[in-house]
């Protein structure tokens, strides 16, 4: 892990966060956190800067390359045929520069025209900048694409996706300690932003690792994202009938809590280096921290959204036929060079050390569906051997 070297920040952010710590007398992690990325003028997800892909401060799986929104579509198609191949809604909250929603929109248009026919893709964004930039993105595809808020979607039969949308929720900070549970609050001494443990904020944070029967070991410190449980009720809400698919790097609790994770996994990004120092480059870097799906599906099943697939990202993609579509592009690349970039770029999306196919996760939830037996089900050894690779 490096450090960034180039120091930057957002003055007028460090102030307010600074005004809100003297009035409240510290302020909790969640609240800092909140600030950082989501500060209506100077947060870091609100600022004009493109934060995604090479000029930004990294990448996610759709900026990688188009096959994975390509395979996604897959997906969202026989979603559409078990839904009885009527009018049909993907909402996408979170949707960045729109890569995934490009690459779902062409690669339906092509090889599901029907189902493009039928489609409404609607983006959940709340960056004007981000909605300006994915607009021109999405040129080709605007009568498909509208924008609007979650509550807009009341009432959708369809899919709701999101990638790498639950790690940016600001998260409680927890430590255990003499078996006592504490929280962290950013405090100001001697002019610096530091850190003070309280008794927690909210009786919902106890509440919360109670229910999971999960929580820090003694000494460790670990994060709780009591958002995601009300992201979850208010998407069961809205959703008629359909699909929720959420795509983000995790672990069940057992793991996410496990001992050995002593400092829990709260990460930042900046300028395609990662740090463990959320006080830098204020409101310049984000601030992320794992899923705990356990939670999700625990929050979900509460609400009546049933799991349909939860395994990590490398198994989903290659029940959507990872292997066979890696051949096929690569059979169109005459360049063995570039044919060799671009096995290196696709594997990206499924090795499991350094790269996204483990770490990665992918919940599937159905809602008045029954149990269909998804695309993305298909075990490895079921899956046929393309006939390239004899
Ligand atoms: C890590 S980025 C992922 C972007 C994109 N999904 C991708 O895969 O490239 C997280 C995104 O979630 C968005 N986000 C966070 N909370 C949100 C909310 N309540 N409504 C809409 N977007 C939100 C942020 O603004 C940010 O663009």
């Amino acid at each position: 892990m490096s450090s960034s070297a180039v120091s930057e920040s957002t003055p007028e952010l460090e102030a307010f966060i600074r005004r809100r710590i003297g009035e409240a007398g510290g302020i909790t992690f969640a609240e800092y956190m909140e600030h950082c990325l989501y500060h209506p003028e100077y947060g870091y997800y609100m600022s004009p800067r493109v934060r995604i892909g090479k000029p930004g401060d990294f990448y996610t799986s759709s900026s990688v390359h188009s096959l994975f929104g390509r395979l996604l579509a897959r997906q969202v198609a026989e979603m559409w045929e078990l839904l009885g191949k009527k009018s049909f809604t993907v909402a996408e909250q979170g949707p960045g520069e729109a890569h995934l929603c490009q690459d779902i929109l062409d690669a339906l248009a092509e090889e599901a025209p029907q189902c493009y026919a039928q489609l409404r893709y609607r983006l959940v964004e709340l960056n004007p900048h981000n909605r300006q930039r994915q607009k021109e993105r999405l040129s080709r595809h605007l009568d498909r694409v509208d924008w609007c808020a979650l509550d807009d979607l009341a009432g959708m039969e369809g899919c709701f996706l999101s990638n790498e949308l639950v790690d940016a929720m600001p998260v409680h900070l927890v430590e255990k300690l003499d078996g006592k549970l504490q929280e962290v609050f950013v405090v100001e001494q001697a002019g610096e932003l530091s850190e003070e443990l309280r008794k927690p904020s909210t009786p919902h944070i106890a509440e919360h690792l109670l229910r999971l029967g999960a929580g820090p070991y003694e000494g460790n410190r670990a994060e709780v994202n009591l958002h995601a449980g009300n992201w979850m009720r208010q998407v069961s809400a809205l959703m008629a009938r359909g699909f929720v698919l959420t795509i983000d790097y995790g672990y069940p609790a057992n793991e996410l809590y496990a001992p050995f994770r002593r400092n829990g996994t709260l990460m930042c990004y900046h300028r395609h280096t990662t740090n463990e120092n959320p006080y830098q480059h204020i409101g310049c870097q984000d601030l992320t921290a794992h899923v705990d799906f356990t939670a999700l599906e625990q929050f979900g099943s509460a609400v009546g959204l049933e799991p349909l697939f939860f395994g990590e990202q490398y198994r989903f993609l290659m029940g959507l036929g990872f292997v066979e579509a890696l051949m096929e592009l690569q059979a169109k690349e005459r360049d063995p060079q570039k044919a060799m970039a671009l096995r290196m770029t696709l594997k990206n999306l499924i090795l499991p050390e350094g790269g996204m196919g483990e770490l990665f996760k992918v919940l599937v939830q159905g809602k008045g569906v029954g149990k269909p037996d998804l695309l993305c089900c298909r075990r490895i050894s079921d899956l046929p051997v393309p006939p390239s690779m004899f």
